[in-house]
């Protein structure tokens, strides 16, 4: 395979992404109760973290939807047989490669583009997918799927996917503007992939975000250690405890990050200081969960349909296929 036939680009380069975070922890953690986005989780130690969670027994949702796509990736090249994947959030693309082969062997298969805002860990996805798929243009883009969906490639017939439960990691409101985005990005027959977590025992959800190994804790203070490298903060990893709650009124496991003790803790990058008291909490990430009325709710709201739901055997995860309504 000849690396000529992946290009990548590069809508977040190195000072972009200081300038966001800088902005970003400015806006939050100067904010009460203090608060940071999640997208600061995955520099290469947090993507590999993450990796790391999708192989616990505990992190069902991967497996789950394997399974979904596994069983389903032949009726989604069917429903939409695109020439072009986006996967939005791509990671790895571990799971991609089911729909690639389904839409190989639909015989549509043209063209992938890989986005994320983690660019080491999609240049090394971008290499993997054009040595597996020969002939296939991969044409991977770094950028935030908040900020930079209109820089995406047009042409062709493109099927949208954005796996893994991220849609809800965006908090009510941002999921309805990027899910506008989309569907304004979106021709007729063009499709839109989700996944979406469902609501279920909040036992076993909190494991899930918790697990017994510890590697959700270390994944979510790996976000304190950006915060030292990036704006040269002092944050003493060991002073803070991870956190998984199930809130019930919003459906959403939050995480947080506990002070165990007060501190003070500078970030001069920003030229700020911060008072944490013994017991206070940085919030660091939501995680929704979902019922189908409320996807095809949110879906119809920003002008898609919901055409086809499809769960794991246990019920725990959906994917869903939408197109414009
Ligand atoms: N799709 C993969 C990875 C999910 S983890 C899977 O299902 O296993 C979430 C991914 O989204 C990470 O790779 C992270 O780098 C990316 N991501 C998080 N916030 C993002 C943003 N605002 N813009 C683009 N990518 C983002
Ligand atoms: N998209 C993943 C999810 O919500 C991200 C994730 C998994 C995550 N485990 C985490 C984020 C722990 C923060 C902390 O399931």
């Amino acid at each position: 395979m000849t690396s000529s036939e992946v290009t990548v680009d590069v809508h977040l380069d190195a000072a972009d992404v200081v300038a966001a975070l800088a902005h970003d922890a400015a806006l939050g953690l100067s904010a009460t109760p203090k608060w940071l986005p999640p997208k600061w989780f995955y520099d290469d130690r947090g993507s590999a973290l993450f990796d790391d969670i999708t192989r616990l027994p505990e992190y069902y949702p991967t497996r789950c939807e394997l399974e979904i796509l596994q069983r389903r990736a032949g009726d989604i090249a069917t429903a939409c047989p695109a020439d072009t994947l986006i996967e939005l959030g791509a990671g790895t693309s571990a799971k991609t490669t089911l729909l690639l082969d389904a839409l190989a062997a639909a015989g549509s298969l043209a063209r992938v583009v890989p986005f994320d805002v983690s660019e080491a860990t999609l240049r090394a996805a971008a290499v993997t997918l054009a040595a597996r798929y020969p002939g296939v243009t991969v044409h991977a883009v770094v950028g935030d799927f908040e900020r930079h969906l209109h820089l995406l490639p047009g042409g062709g017939r493109r099927l949208f996917a954005f796996l893994g439960g991220t849609i809800g990691n965006l908090d009510p409101s941002q999921r309805a503007g990027f899910l506008r985005q989309v569907a304004e990005s979106l021709a007729p027959g063009e499709g839109l992939l989700v996944g979406f977590d469902l609501v279920k025992e909040p036992i076993r959800l909190v494991s899930a975000y918790d697990d017994s190994s510890g590697v959700t804790a270390q994944f979510n203070r790996n976000v304190l250690a950006v915060l030292n490298r990036e704006l040269g903060a002092n944050f003493d990893l060991e002073r803070f405890a991870h956190v998984a709650r199930w809130v019930p009124e919003h459906e959403w496991i939050e995480m947080r990050l506990r002070s165990l003790e007060a501190q003070l803790v500078s970030l001069p990058g920003i030229g700020l200081d911060l008072d944490f008291a013994t017991g206070e909490e940085l919030r660091t990430e939501i995680s929704a969960k979902f019922r189908r009325d409320r996807v095809a709710a949110e879906l119809g709201a920003a002008g898609l349909r919901l055409a086809h739901w499809w769960t794991d055997h246990a019920g725990d995860f959906a994917v869903t296929l939408s197109f414009l309504s």
